[in-house]
């Protein structure tokens, strides 16, 4: 066995550091199981009290070469050692991480810039619309989530980030965005040209739009509404249609890139052609980076002085973004998420079948959704269940996140360098928990 707890969590040290923790720092993040990480390798977390667990969460779609590569690791250390910070001047950690990521993008794509958060780079994106377009109303989708800044918020379709801060930015349009799973309106079907979904986007345009439309922003699959993966050929045919109407196209990749779907990029799987695309989480690995990538003509609309970050760009968010762009050369890691993927998802549609509240298990590469239900049938959400099977999984051995629209999807996230032994050992311990939970009264 790979993993080993000692129940209950926290353990003795967990529990007194997590006291520690909230008599300091506010309690304000979203519910996680109470173990308190010390250490972590691959896809092993060890925590305080010197339990080990696999880890399903990669953090949150972050870790994607595995927890502390050796490679990375190498990486930071030596960029810590010769410089820290240089703001706008060019340094050679930057020419270089800007280099390797143009290479590693789809041609189109011939220039990037460097920023720090996934909202940061969202922002950025929604001003290159407005700023080339001269317009600036901005089509979304209701479920989407780009990150808690005001512009970032204002475009997501969640409650939760906007919820008690006043008026969101003027002129977001929020359409719905198609749920195989949740389809009332049939918006799914007759795909590639879906009709029906695309009479339904002219009739919210036509309502809604002041003329003034400069683009879109959308995830390729929505994560945190509960990794919602549209029907195959919609984000080509959005594409399409944007293209008709003249609207520019960004396609916010924070979560769905570096291999996370069994692809590279996620645009790769229907062959999208975005004018933007937002990029973070995996470029880092851990270490705060984020980057905007387009063409030159669209980066051409800002002057310069334009668009600046304290910390964009710096030696050691650049050293990250050229070590772990190495270690994708070296490491076949997308095969890894493909494979490892399609195995574990048979596995857990297995384990749906004997389930009486997994409703569906969905998902590509290595990032899957498991929503849970009160009913197969009716398909009521079921985010009650949510709770006691993180907490279930952790005194097993096993780290799992939630999302969701309603709160009841759980993440099936880990980091791509997952082997075969890892994978077979963290489903049986998620089997384990969720017939415990299942039990339980
Ligand atoms: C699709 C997507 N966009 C943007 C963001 C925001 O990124 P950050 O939290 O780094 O600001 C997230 C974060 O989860 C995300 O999933």
């Amino acid at each position: 066995m790979i993993t080993s707890v000692t129940p209950p969590l926290p353990g003795p040290k967990g529990k007194a550091l997590l006291d520690k923790w909230h008599r300091y720092e506010a309690d304000v993040t979203g519910y996680q199981a109470p173990v308190v990480w010390k250490s972590a390798r691959g896809c092993v977390v060890t925590d305080a009290d010197e339990n080990r667990f696999l880890d399903w969460t990669s953090g949150v779609l972050v870790t994607n070469v595995g927890h502390c590569h050796p490679r990375l690791v190498e990486a930071v250390r030596k960029a810590a050692g010769d410089l820290l910070n240089n703001y706008e001047c060019p340094n050679t950690y930057r020419i270089e991480a800007a280099e390797r990521l143009v290479k590693a993008l789809p041609s189109h794509l011939d220039k990037c810039f460097f920023l720090s958060t996934g909202s940061e780079a969202v922002e950025a994106c929604l001003r290159l619309m407005k700023r080339r377009s001269g317009k600036f109303e901005i089509l979304s989708f209701i479920g989407g989530f780009h990150g808690r800044t005001y512009g970032a918020a204002s475009v997501g379709g969640m409650a939760g980030p906007k919820r008690g801060y006043g008026p969101p930015m003027p002129g977001v349009i929020r359409a719905l965005y198609p749920n195989p799973y949740h389809d009332p309106f049939e918006w799914c079907k007759d795909g590639p040209r879906f009709p029906r979904y695309f009479d339904y986007l002219e009739t919210e345009i036509a309502a809604n739009s002041t003329g003034s439309l400069a683009g879109l922003i959308v995830e390729p699959y929505q994560g945190a509404a509960g990794f919602v993966f549209p029907p195959h050929g919609w984000l080509k045919r959005l594409e399409e249609w944007a293209r008709a109407n003249n609207l520019l196209f960004t396609l916010d990749e924070v979560q769905s890139s570096y291999g996370r779907t069994g692809r590279m990029w996620a645009m790769e799987h229907e062959d999208l052609k975005p004018d933007l695309v937002c990029i973070g989480k995996a470029i880092g690995c851990g270490i705060p980076v984020s980057a905007v990538a387009g063409s030159s003509e669209i980066f051409a609309c800002l002057k310069k002085g334009e668009m600046s970050s304290t910390l964009g760009g710096n030696p050691l968010a650049s050293a990250a973004v050229s070590a772990i762009l190495e270690i994708y050369r070296q490491e076949d890691l997308v095969g890894n998420s493909a494979r490892m993927g399609a195995f574990m998802k048979q596995r857990l549609l297995e384990i749906a079948r004997h389930s009486r509240f997994l409703g569906d298990v969905r998902g590509m590469g290595l990032v899957m959704g498991l929503e849970f239900v009160k009913n197969k049938t009716t398909r009521e959400p079921f985010p009650e269940i949510i709770r006691p099977l993180i907490d279930a999984a952790a005194e097993k051995g096993l780290l799992i996140g939630s999302v969701g629209f309603y709160g009841n999807v759980i993440r099936v996230a880990p980091p791509l360098v997952i082997t075969q032994e890892e994978a077979e050992e963290s489903l049986a311990l998620f089997e384990a928990a969720l017939h415990d939970v299942e039990a339980s009264p």
